[in-house]
This record gives C-alpha cells, sequence and structure tokens, in this order.
C-alpha cells in the first residue's frame, strides 16, 4: 500500500527562463527612430505589420526553409486562420487527434466545422494513419510533446486525396522530421507555432503561420487583418503587435541555442534514469529529431503510487495530460467513451511528464531525478 504524502515539499528546479536583457533592449529600440507608429505597424488596408513583425518574419522564413512565415498574436489564432484559409465552412468535418491541445480542435471549429477525433499513437502520441478518411475536409496533425511525428505519410496522403493538412506544430519548434529532413510543420500545407509563455522561445504570446502556397499565405494574411477588401471570409485583427514581435524577433536569434539546451537537459535527464523496471521513457519517432517540450513515460501499472512517490522526493511528476478532448463538455457531443481507447489509456493509467520547458534543473539535480525514479521502483 502507498502510503506517501504527495506535495509534501517544494518541488526541485527553477523556473525555466529564456527572456534577458536583449529582449529588454529590444522593446526599447521599437521607441528610436519611429515615434509615430512604434507599436504597430498596422495601417488600414495594409497587411503587413511593423517593422519588427516583418524582420520576424523573414528571420523565420529563413530559419524554417519556408517560404511566408506570417505573424499573429496566438497559435489559436494561427490555427484559426489556418482552417479559414484552408475552407472549412459549416457542415464540414475534419480530423483531429483526441490527444492534443483543446485548441486544436476549437480553433477550426470557429468555422462552424466539426472535429472528428482520432486516436493516437501509443509511442508518439501522434495522430495514426489508420484514422485518415476522406471523409474530411482537413486534417489537422500534432507534433505533441517536440516528438516529429510522420508529417511526410499525412502531406502524402493527404496531397493524394487534395486535402489540406494543418500542422500543429505549438510544442515542436525546430524537431526535425526523419522521412525528409526538414523541419516539423513545414511539410503540410500549414505550420502553425506558438510563442506562449511555456514554449521553447517565447514573447508572452504569439504565433506564427507557416506555408510554401501563396494562395494559402495570401489568405491567411488577410484572416489575421481585417481581409474586408480582399477576401471572402472577413478577418478578426489576429495581428501580432510590434512589443511583442520585438521580443519574438530576439528570441528567434538565439532560438536553436535556447531549444538545444532544452534537448540537452532532456537527454541528461533520460541518461540519469536509464533503465527503470516498467518505466518507459519515450522514443524519438525513427531517426526523427525531437525537442523535448515535455518529456513523457509510460508506466505498466501503478502510476499514482510511482507518481506520489516522486512528488515526494521534490520530483514534479504530472500523470496524465488532457484528457481525450470528447470528454470536455466543449467537444461532449463529438465523441464517446471508447472512440478513442489508447488516448483513454495513456491519459487514465499510463502518461506520465516532467515538464522540460517549464523547469531548469541543475546537474546535482538531474542526478536526484535518477535516483528518485530507481528508488520509486523499488518501493
Ligand atoms: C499543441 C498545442 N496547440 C496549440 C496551443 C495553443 O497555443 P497558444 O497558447 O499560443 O494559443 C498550445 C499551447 O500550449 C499547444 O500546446
Amino acid at each position: 500500500m502507498d502510503t506517501v504524502e504527495t506535495d509534501a515539499a517544494e518541488m526541485m528546479g527553477m523556473p525555466y527562463v529564456s527572456i534577458g536583457s536583449e529582449e529588454h533592449n529590444a522593446t526599447g529600440l521599437l521607441f528610436v527612430g519611429d515615434p509615430e507608429r512604434p507599436l504597430s505597424g498596422y495601417l488600414a488596408g495594409k497587411e503587413r505589420g511593423g517593422r519588427y513583425v516583418q524582420a520576424l518574419e523573414e528571420k523565420w522564413q529563413e530559419a524554417f526553409s519556408v517560404k511566408h512565415a506570417i505573424a499573429c498574436n496566438s497559435a489559436t489564432s494561427g490555427l484559426m486562420a489556418a482552417a479559414f484559409a484552408a475552407g472549412l465552412r459549416p457542415g464540414h468535418r475534419f480530423l483531429c487527434p483526441a490527444m492534443t491541445m483543446s485548441a486544436t480542435a476549437a480553433a477550426p471549429m470557429m468555422t462552424g466545422a466539426t472535429p472528428i477525433f482520432g486516436d493516437v499513437s501509443r509511442d508518439y502520441y501522434a495522430l495514426r494513419p489508420e484514422w485518415a478518411t476522406s471523409d474530411v475536409k482537413a486534417v489537422f496533425l500534432t507534433h505533441l510533446f517536440g516528438i516529429a511525428f510522420d508529417e511526410s505519410w499525412w502531406a502524402g496522403w493527404c496531397r493524394q486525396n487534395n486535402i489540406p493538412l494543418i500542422v500543429d506544430a505549438a510544442q515542436s519548434p525546430f524537431a526535425k522530421e526523419a522521412r525528409s529532413d526538414r523541419y516539423a510543420g513545414t511539410i503540410g500545407d500549414i505550420g502553425v507555432f506558438s510563442l506562449n509563455v511555456h514554449k521553447h522561445f517565447h514573447c508572452g504570446e504569439g504565433g506564427v503561420c507557416v506555408t510554401d502556397s501563396d494562395d494559402l499565405a495570401a489568405k491567411l494574411r488577410a484572416f489575421i487583418n481585417h481581409a474586408e477588401h480582399v477576401a471572402e471570409n472577413i478577418g478578426l485583427n489576429l495581428r501580432m503587435p510590434e512589443v511583442c514581435a520585438a521580443i519574438a524577433y530576439t528570441q528567434l536569434r538565439k532560438a536553436k541555442m535556447l531549444v538545444a539546451q532544452r534537448v540537452d537537459q532532456a537527454l541528461s535527464i533520460l541518461e540519469a534514469i536509464g533503465e527503470v523496471p516498467g518505466i518507459r521513457a519515450a522514443r524519438p519517432y525513427r531517426d526523427s529529431q525531437p525537442v523535448h517540450y515535455i518529456i513523457p513515460f509510460q508506466i505498466e501499472e501503478g502510476r499514482g503510487g510511482f507518481c506520489r512517490r516522486l512528488r515526494a522526493a521534490c520530483v514534479p511528476a504530472v500523470e496524465g495530460y488532457e484528457h481525450p478532448l470528447y470528454r470536455f463538455p466543449a467537444f461532449g457531443r463529438f465523441g464517446k467513451p471508447g472512440d478513442c481507447p489508447v488516448a483513454e489509456d495513456l491519459h487514465d493509467n499510463r502518461l506520465f511528464y516532467l515538464e522540460n520547458c517549464a523547469w531548469t534543473f541543475s546537474k546535482t539535480e538531474i542526478q536526484s531525478i535518477g535516483d528518485a525514479f530507481k528508488r520509486a521502483a523499488e518501493a
């Protein structure tokens, strides 16, 4: 019987902070040289943002090797713009994973289309190819936890079936897909990234959409503005303000280094834990390069007790992820218990994780995490 108290002590780790003096300076520079309109580059009818928004978009295009990058005020906004750009309408259905952050499904529902929730791969937490169905007008694929799944397979299938693929890469900036050697989010028709405060690099709140299609880029840009002059869908002003763009641009300049640091921390933790009976750490999908937004583990049985023992040793272990989305009131009418048994089993019984982008652990703490896993397994 497990008798360990939960949350008995302060958890290990310092909050992960990627913002420093360079970002502070960048926001100050906003006010130099353009006293007229430093906080937004928008003028009626003009769809490009201010100088930092434009600089961010150009640098993002270069960094991710994409033709177009369009900044917006969150990944949720970007997903909604993508859904409108992809032509979703009331009466349409779209496919998305049951296990993902709610915005992957909520944002496209704003078009009036409805979700079909597909089950996820037990090992890689992504939408399984068995769920591919031409009965939908768009597919939303999430690279969850920083694991780059098989975007090329989905892109090929979607192309064959003339269905747009929209990729939620919010948790996976600079993760590399194995098959194409391209970055996750850049292979489908539109990729969407998040710059919110708990990501590898961020600007408080923000998002970026990428695409190689001139047509989709024009539609995205229109929707992120107001679009009344140019498109059949009106837009909602989802623009990124200059203050956020100044921070995002500065973060992007060092983003590969920030991501590499998060990857290094995750690999050190995994090495310290080593082989623990009954516990399976996430593997990269084939030869892909994950970016370890969080570090997921699966346990054969006894998750509650194991995680309580970890937390009692000050390891911030979290049980489950999001419920399969159809369990939430907002999505309840689009699914029922048992629809996605793997997502249900992972959330209810097996999955737990360490939030790698929330904490910075010292070398000593990483060693203690490894020891705590071993002790928790022996108990
Ligand atoms: C997978 C996924 N998609 C979408 C989002 C929404 O991002 P944002 O907060 O930038 O709207 C998040 C946020 O954490 C996410 O993890």
